[in-house]
């Protein structure tokens, strides 16, 4: 069965898709099985689209687990084993799964994002501060000046121009992240060049690990290893170029993260190497582009559809900001884009599996859990769980608005992970997508291209497909 095929069975009060003027919206999902499948069909299901294995009871359990082959899933969807996974036991679920460290490893080394035990607790100590709440006022600048790049790019496009808005996202984000990872200046030089190696690589490991998946042990061959190190190399050497040019032009004044790599110091006073540098470097590109570009094209795909909440940001963007175009300070009297972009993270996280290898026999909720299991807190089922949200599929941005709506505590809402491996760059993303939002729907409205088909594909992030087709119209004032 074709995902464009599949409909929802408890959708209710609109067509799945369907544009709505005023009622609800119920954006497109996978169809949801009442009885589950053989395992050979799930898993092959799995490698084409992962959010089509889960049926309608897994969106309402609290714990539930399956042997799969030889490893054990344990999927925790409530936020009481939630916590327990992710905060309580820490110590034995730090690791994350073999698939992301295996897709990960060879370009990002023992970086941040995929280590764990010392070396995570080390890079997270000198890295988080780099990029942390704190330090957001002072990348806004380079968030706001090179959104409105966009914006005048759009500007010359004109009425009904076509454009691809994942695509569109996607280079915004990276333009921002290399900007504020290599500065203003090396960061445009050499954009399009780090862009360029970031997505030859990802096309090689975008794929489901079946391997690990079934639990078969870590020494045996991948087959990508050499078409991987390509792509690995050229980037190593960009990196290692904007490094030295850094170093060179001895950029001051302006924050940039690696100038704060450079600078950063260890407990025992010493320096990062220069390895671990271009390592963290790399984590911050591929950790912050796309997520960030996949947030804002669902939440143009979701505006498009929702004529209502579309009329609502626009009412509050022209009477808040009267035409100005905001900066870091505007955000916080920007509630209602940030509901829409806690809304589009609801219904589809950019991480919608966040999976983690048991280092150690534990328990959660009362069950055991041996050495080697799979443990997963899954946003994409949480975040639609029905005992957790009141009309869990409806885009219903004024949930966030609303102190007696429904919503769990923050174990139950986790785009952003949660516990000490919780993003480091939370704050940076929604800055970001708040200002991405504000600035181009002040000025534009998206629409849908016609006859185009929407539906949510996960491989290593949840994207609206391979493209967004839409259409651009400048805004009359
Ligand atoms: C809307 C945007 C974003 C979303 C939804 C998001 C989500 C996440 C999630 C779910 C994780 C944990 C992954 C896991 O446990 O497997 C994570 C980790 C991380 N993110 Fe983000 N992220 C976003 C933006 C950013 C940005 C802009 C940056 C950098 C400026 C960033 C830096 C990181 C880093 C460094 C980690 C690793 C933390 C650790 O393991 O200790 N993220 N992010």
């Amino acid at each position: 069965m074709t995902l464009s095929s599949q409909h929802s069975r408890d959708a209710k009060s609109t067509e799945i898709g369907e544009a709505s003027s005023g009622g609800d919206f119920i954006p497109p999902y996978p169809f949801r099985y009442e009885k589950m499948p053989p395992v050979w069909t799930l898993v092959g299901m799995a490698k084409r689209n992962f959010l089509s294995v889960w049926g309608l009871e897994d969106f309402q359990g609290r714990l539930r687990s399956k042997r799969v082959f030889m490893r054990e899933l344990v999927v925790c969807n409530r936020p009481d084993v939630v916590r327990e996974a992710f905060q309580t036991n820490h110590e034995a679920l730090q690791r994350k799964s073999p698939q992301m460290r295996h897709a990960l490893e060879p370009l990002l080394g023992d970086g941040l994002f995929i280590s764990d035990t010392e070396t995570w607790a080390k890079r997270r100590k000198v890295v988080a501060p780099i990029i942390h709440g704190s330090r957001v006022r002072g990348f806004a600048p380079i968030m706001t000046d090179t959104i409105e790049e966009k914006r005048n790019e759009w500007s010359t496009l004109g009425e009904g121009a076509e454009i691809d808005a994942l695509a569109e996202m996607a280079h915004l984000t990276a333009e921002i992240i290399c900007r504020t990872i290599f500065g203003r200046e090396l960061g445009k030089d050499y954009a399009s060049e780090v862009v360029q190696g970031f997505s030859d690589y990802q096309r090689h490991i975008d794929q489901i690990d079946l391997f690990s998946l079934l639990g078969l042990p870590e020494w045996l061959p991948r087959f990508r290893g050499r078409a991987i190190k390509k792509p690995v190399e050229r980037i190593l050497t960009v990196l290692d170029e904007i490094i030295d040019s850094y170093q060179a032009q001895k950029q001051k004044g302006e924050a940039s993260v690696i100038g704060g790599l450079l600078e950063a110091r260890d407990d025992d006073g010493e320096p990062l190497s220069r390895e671990a540098i271009r390592s963290e470097a790399a984590v911050i590109f591929m950790a912050g582009h796309e997520t960030t570009a996949n947030t804002l094209a669902w939440a143009w795909f979701l505006l498009s559809q929702c004529e209502r909440s579309r009329k609502k940001l626009q009412v509050e963007l022209d009477t808040v900001l009267a035409g100005k175009t905001p900066g870091f300070q505007d955000v916080a009297n920007l509630p209602y884009a940030k509901a829409v972009i806690e809304e589009t993270l609801r219904l589809y996280p950019p991480v919608p599996i966040l999976a983690r290898e048991a280092m150690k026999k534990t328990t959660i909720g009362g069950k055991s859990i041996s050495k080697g299991s799979l443990v997963m807190v899954v946003p994409w089922l949480m975040h639609r769980n029905p005992v957790l949200w009141s009309k869990p599929d409806t885009f219903e941005p004024e949930r966030f608005l609303d102190p007696k709506a429904k919503k769990p505590n923050k174990y139950g809402y986790v785009p952003f992970s949660i516990g000490p491996r919780i993003c480091a760059g939370l704050q940076f993303g929604m800055t970001e997508s708040i200002l991405s939002l504000a600035i181009l729907a002040q000025k534009f409205d998206l629409k849908l291209k016609d006859g185009a088909d929407i539906q949510p594909v996960a491989r290593l992030t949840l994207r609206p497909g391979d493209n967004l087709p839409m259409t651009l119209h400048p805004r009359a004032r």
